[in-house]
């Protein structure tokens, strides 16, 4: 069993799974929300020697962002540094999660592994990719952690969530089917993020995505069909429908492979794992 696990952004959807997933495993868990650990600012002194910290505070809206290039630098960037400097300056370990969103290149249509290179398109992508190298170089040792599309699927604001209560009711749905990427369930991200912790996978990037690629208008389709509605209700538009403050990347599908290699286990089928994210709604039974 690993060491303490240690939380930071325990109020975001990562880390309140992680820390509730850790601790059903009968693991010590010191989660910290953003009031409790602001990461902009110093560590808290409770950190100990052989703590595992998951880093899961991040400036994590994508279009906000592209307005408040700053604010977003100041927490994925610096932030994501100074927790890096603090588990060095007293012997923790360290998990830092990041992005498919570091990638955007156009015209990719492979799924990206650990070493290709990057090219975000967006301020969250650049200032989560210097995160990457300002964690990096503070610690070495650190794992930085790649996942994409992550959603829990039950009543929060994730595209899942979001899908499901648009499928209990009787509309159609516009969804675009030119952004493609790896749909992941946080809990199947957690459970990754606990074997790293226990030890035994080779640093120091690694992607933990479910495995496979979708489009958005993919993703709806299968929610629906999973919760018993008419997946002829979702329908295909392209981006240009739907301009947004930030560019996506048009691919950021997640390869396994690498980090296959490096001993992680490899997450399940997007799809699968929908299927067991999401249970058919009740008035569909
Ligand atoms: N969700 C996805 O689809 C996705 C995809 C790829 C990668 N990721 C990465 O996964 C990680 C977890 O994301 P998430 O989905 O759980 O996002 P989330 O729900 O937005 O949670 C992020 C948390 O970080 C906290 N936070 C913001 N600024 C902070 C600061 N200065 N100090 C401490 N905490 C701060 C937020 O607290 P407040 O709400 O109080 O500000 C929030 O609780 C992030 O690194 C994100 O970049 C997520």
């Amino acid at each position: 069993m690993a060491d303490r696990i240690v939380i930071t952004g325990a109020g975001g959807m990562v880390g309140r799974f992680l820390a509730g997933q850790a601790a059903s495993q009968g693991r010590d868990v010191l989660a910290y929300t953003s009031s409790e650990w602001d990461i902009t600012g110093p560590a808290p002194g409770e950190l100990a020697a052989g703590d595992v910290v998951v880093n899961c505070a991040a400036f994590t809206q994508v279009d906000l962002a592209e307005g408040e290039a700053e604010r977003a630098h100041a927490v994925n960037a610096t932030g994501a540094g100074n927790v890096a400097a603090a588990c060095a300056r007293v012997g923790a370990s360290l998990i830092h999660i990041s992005t498919d969103y570091v990638f955007g290149a156009a015209g990719a249509h492979v799924p990206y592994d650990i070493d290709d290179a990057t090219g975000p398109l967006s301020v969250y992508g650049r200032t989560k990719l210097a995160g990457e190298h300002a964690v990096l170089a503070a610690l070495p040792t650190a794992y930085v952690v790649r996942t994409s599309w992550v959603y829990e699927g039950a009543d929060g604001g994730d595209f899942v969530a979001a899908m499901r209560r648009t499928a209990a009711g009787s509309d159609t749905v516009d969804v675009v089917a030119d952004q493609i990427g790896s749909p992941t369930y946080v809990g199947d991200l957690c459970a990754a993020l606990l074997q790293i912790a226990e030890g035994g996978v080779r640093g120091p990037i690694l992607h933990a995505a479910n495995a496979g690629a979708a489009s958005r208008f993919d993703q709806a389709q299968a929610i629906f069909a999973e919760v018993g509605a008419d997946p002829a209700r979702v329908r295909p538009v392209g981006s240009d429908r739907h301009p947004r403050p930030a560019p996506r990347p048009s691919y950021s599908a997640l390869s396994a492979a690498g980090s296959t290699r490096a001993g992680l286990t490899p997450l399940q089928g997007w799809r699968e794992a929908l299927a067991t994210a999401v249970r058919p709604l009740p008035s569909t039974r």
